[in-house]
């Protein structure tokens, strides 16, 4: 579901709920000898509390499948939420079919009054009775209160609460959204007692859940249990025997649930807070849908963006083979032989997932163009970021499962004919991704005291649609992730930890790691920071969050979850989490070279070129928290000691994700006062009464760029040209005019603007530097620090300047 419509149902609840009593006259229960017929639309059973009926349900013309649904709404014949269905791939006629009761204790469904469709097959000597339960369970028993036969024992795609999922219980998508027969995904129990789930459809058929080339420790799940048992209890948290657990975002509540495998290949959770409301995705599997396998078919090529949803095109050169299904795939509009010469056509940042004819590490662009033209069947391959400069070569006997995300740090080149010319778009309009999501910035934090729940209510909602308890963080590093565990070395090693090692940690487990919280590297907004060593040897930041934050351990999931799901090489990752009891620590990796704060001053101090490469990208960290369509994920405490530096001096922004649920309302809890932001670094809107939106972030950056131009902290006192006429100019207004001050009259063109340039910038540096390069920081740097915020440019914006020198 998209998020917009998940905000619009939030919205319009109250207009919605028109919970209409349901009529209980109808009976919960079918008599031996009695039947149901396709004919009379009152045959339907209907449970006591009136929640759920059981009847003939259309589902194509003059065909009829016996079905068990939500009967809220109750006039909604054509929408109407399903749970179950007896024949789902065998509709019966629409005369004369019935689903009748027989002497002896079988239920069977006849067509036309002839054929025998589907049967429970049960037997008794005693007097059976079907009756319909008010937790959607059909169930046959006999006088004895023996149970012969449940419809919770064969689920079609949906599991209720209650329902035990087990190794004989697999739930199949159906085909579309309006055909009901048994479609492409299956949820399964393994043999190997994992949970997974996999797209089949006669063509090719793959595992996708979880990530196939984990190995299941690695996405948190244990082979070792075999009961095979999973269940979803009302409140809302499914459990599992394969250690698979997730909460729902609404969890606590006793309302209605169910959980889905879509036609679209995604499990979904939903829930409703009365009868009759629209349906609120609370958790999916999938926050990104064209990492489900099979989505395009062959050759194509899938694109998703909140507003619009998942897209499928042909790649240059191809067609769809059948035009109105996207499932068939794509073929080629050229004959490619052997001897053809064919040249390459680069899609950026797409993933093409399997089908290698091999893998090679470390491979240049042309090694790997020459390696895919000297196989026959290579029909391009996949070049993807390895490390610093290093990519590796995929070639590419099939394409199947392609996306596009600008996460992704690889490419696909494509091999057309030479006379099939390249298309000249290199970026592409056709694959260019647009994120009119964006408009969720509209969503300010200045909610009165009475809507101020059901904001947070609607951010955790928000949360999960968008992906709540994706556990494995797939997102950008899918493509450095090897596909032939075999040929893993160490840094593949290295790299599926830090990609997929998400996981829950124990208490003792961090204590041990920290050796007793003993050595402090750190205070950062709600916790002081540790370092640690976790049981496989990585060296961890950990940070233990006050006590005093008394956040429930669903509310604290829920965080988590989406913070561990951004992934990007400038955000700091996230490992893992342990909320136990009061404790409540997150644990990061831990990067060598400190703060960017620890680097401005000390002995090492980092030169020019280096302070523009932090400059940018702490912007491209930012701007994907901003503008992934997760507008607000504001970091809200961007400062030097935020922007944490690797071995390579590469930035990455640290702390982001803890204010994600801040209000106004709560400016006086300490708590929340200190996650706001740093005096200095904090924008005018703090202050003001205005919306806090992404452009406080962009405030504060302009900040860090005049500290890092002028070596001038925003927080230490020192000679400011002219005191402030106003007197009530705050510290960190007191480095913007100081900077201002000494520029005026300049503007980004003039030529004095050099030597005004050498008065402010850091003197602790040595000449050495790009005029150019400082002019743009500095024209940025002022854009950033506009006091209307809407002045200020976007950190997208901002990326887009610096990225010009
Ligand atoms: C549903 O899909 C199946 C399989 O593609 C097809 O055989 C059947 O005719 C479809 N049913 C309807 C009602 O369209
Ligand atoms: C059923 O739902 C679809 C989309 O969800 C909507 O377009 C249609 O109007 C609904 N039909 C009824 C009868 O409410
Ligand atoms: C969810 O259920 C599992 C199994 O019953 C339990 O271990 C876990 O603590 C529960 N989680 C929450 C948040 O209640
Ligand atoms: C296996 O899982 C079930 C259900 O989660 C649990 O009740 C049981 O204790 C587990 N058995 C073992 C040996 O861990
Ligand atoms: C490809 O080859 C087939 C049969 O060899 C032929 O019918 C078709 O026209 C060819 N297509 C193109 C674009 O040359
Ligand atoms: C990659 O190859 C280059 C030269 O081919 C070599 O200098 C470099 O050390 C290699 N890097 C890795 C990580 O193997
Ligand atoms: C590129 O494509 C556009 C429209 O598709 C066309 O107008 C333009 O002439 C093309 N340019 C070249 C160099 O082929």
């Amino acid at each position: 579901m998209a998020c917009s419509s998940l905000f619009t149902i939030f919205f319009f609840y109250v207009v919605l709920s028109l919970a209409i009593p349901s009529s209980s006259s109808l009976s919960d229960t079918l008599r031996q000898g009695d039947s149901l017929s396709v004919e009379k639309k009152d045959d339907v059973l209907v449970s006591k509390r009136g929640i759920f009926s059981a009847g003939f349900y259309v589902v194509g013309q003059n065909a009829y499948s016996f079905a068990i649904w939500f009967n809220d709404p109750p006039f909604n014949y054509q929408n109407r939420t399903l749970v179950w269905m007896a024949n789902r791939d065998q509709p019966v006629n629409g005369k004369r079919s019935k689903l009748s009761l027989l002497k002896g204790g079988n239920l069977i469904l006849f067509d036309a009054g002839r054929f025998n469709i589907w049967a429970t097959d049960s037997v008794s000597r005693f007097t059976v009775f079907l009756q319909l339960k008010d937790n959607g369970n059909l169930v046959l028993m006999d006088s004895q209160n023996a149970l012969l036969w449940q419809s919770f024992d064969s689920p079609t795609d949906t599991l209720l609460p209650q329902q035990p999922f087990t190794k004989t219980t697999d739930l199949v998508s159906s085909r579309s959204q309006s055909n009901f027969s048994s479609g492409f995904y299956t949820f399964f129990f393994d043999s190997d007692n994992i949970i997974r789930m996999r797209f089949d459809n006669r063509e090719a058929s793959s595992v996708f859940w979880p990530p196939p080339w984990l190995v299941t420790w690695e996405a948190g799940r244990s082979t070792y249990n075999n009961s095979r048992i999973a269940i979803l209890n009302s409140k809302g948290n499914f459990s599992s025997s394969d250690d698979l657990t997730f909460l729902s975002a609404d969890y606590g509540s006793v309302i209605q649930r169910r959980l889905k495998i879509d036609s679209d290949g995604n499990l979904r959770l939903y829930s409703r807070k009365n009868p009759g409301e629209d349906w609120v995705v609370s958790w999916q599997a999938f926050s990104d849908p064209c990492k489900i396998h099979g989505i395009c078919g062959a050759n194509g090529l899938c694109i998703y963006d909140h507003s619009s949803g998942r897209r499928c095109s042909c790649l240059p050169g191809y067609k769809m083979k059948d035009p109105i299904d996207w499932t068939r795939g794509c073929e080629p509009k050229f004959n490619l032989t052997c001897k053809d010469e064919s040249h390459f056509l680069k899609l950026s940042n797409a993933e093409f997932y399997g089908y290698d004819y091999g893998f090679f590490p470390n491979y240049t662009l042309d090694q790997c163009e020459d390696l895919c033209l000297s196989l026959c069947d290579c029909k391009g391959f996949q070049y993807s970021f390895f490390n610093a400069g290093h990519f590796n070569c995929y070639p590419k006997t099939l394409l199947l499962n392609g996306y596009r995300t600008p996460s992704f740090f690889g490419h696909l080149y494509l091999r057309l004919p030479k006379t099939y010319p390249l298309p000249n778009t290199t970026s592409g309009e056709e694959f260019s991704l647009k994120c009119s999501r964006l408009k969720v910035q509209e969503l300010d934090m200045t909610y009165t005291k009475k809507h101020a729940n059901e904001s947070v209510r609607t951010l955790l909602w928000f949360v999960s649609g968008l992906g709540g308890f994706e556990l494995i963080l797939l997102l950008s590093i899918w493509g450095l992730l090897i596909r032939n565990r075999r040929n893993s070395g160490e840094d593949i090693r290295d790299y599926l930890l830090a990609a997929t090692g998400f996981r829950r940690f124990s208490f003792a487990e961090l204590k041990k790691a920290t050796k007793g919280f003993s050595e402090e590297i750190g205070r950062g907004s709600g916790g002081i920071v540790y370092k640690g060593v976790v049981s496989d040897g990585r060296v961890a930041a950990i940070k233990r969050l006050d006590h005093e934050a008394k956040q429930g351990e669903a509310e604290f999931l829920a965080e988590v979850n989406t913070i561990g799901r951004l992934n990007h090489m400038h955000l700091i990752e996230m490992w893992g989490y342990c909320a136990e009891g009061k404790h409540r620590l997150l644990v990061y990796e831990y990067l060598e070279h400190g703060s960017l704060k620890q680097n401005l001053s000390g002995s090492y101090v980092l030169d020019w070129k280096k302070r523009y490469e932090v400059a940018l990208g702490t912007a491209k960290g930012l701007a994907y928290l901003h503008e992934e369509c997760l507008e607000w994920v504001l970091h809200c405490d961007v400062k030097p000691q935020n922007i944490l530096l690797d071995s390579n001096y590469n930035p990455k922004v640290a702390d982001f994700g803890l204010s994600k649920l801040l209000k106004r309302g709560e400016l006086n809890n300490s708590r929340f006062s200190r996650i706001r932001g740093t005096r200095g670094y904090m924008a005018p809107e703090w202050v003001s009464n205005q919306p806090i939106t992404s452009k406080v972030d962009v405030y504060s950056y302009g900040i860090v760029l005049l500290e890092m131009l002028t070596g001038r902290s925003p927080t230490t006192n020192y000679h400011a040209v002219n005191e402030s006429k106003s007197g009530e100019t705050t510290e960190h207004t007191k480095l913007v005019s100081w900077v201002r001050e000494n520029i005026k009259g300049s503007t980004v063109s003039s030529d004095d603007l050099p030597t005004r340039l050498e008065k402010i910038l850091d003197p602790s540096m040595d000449g050495e530097y790009d005029m150019k390069k400082m002019e743009k920081l500095l024209e940025v740097a002022l854009k950033c620090v506009e006091e209307e915020k809407d002045a200020r440019p976007t950190m997208s914006q901002v990326v887009e300047m610096l990225q010009d020198h």
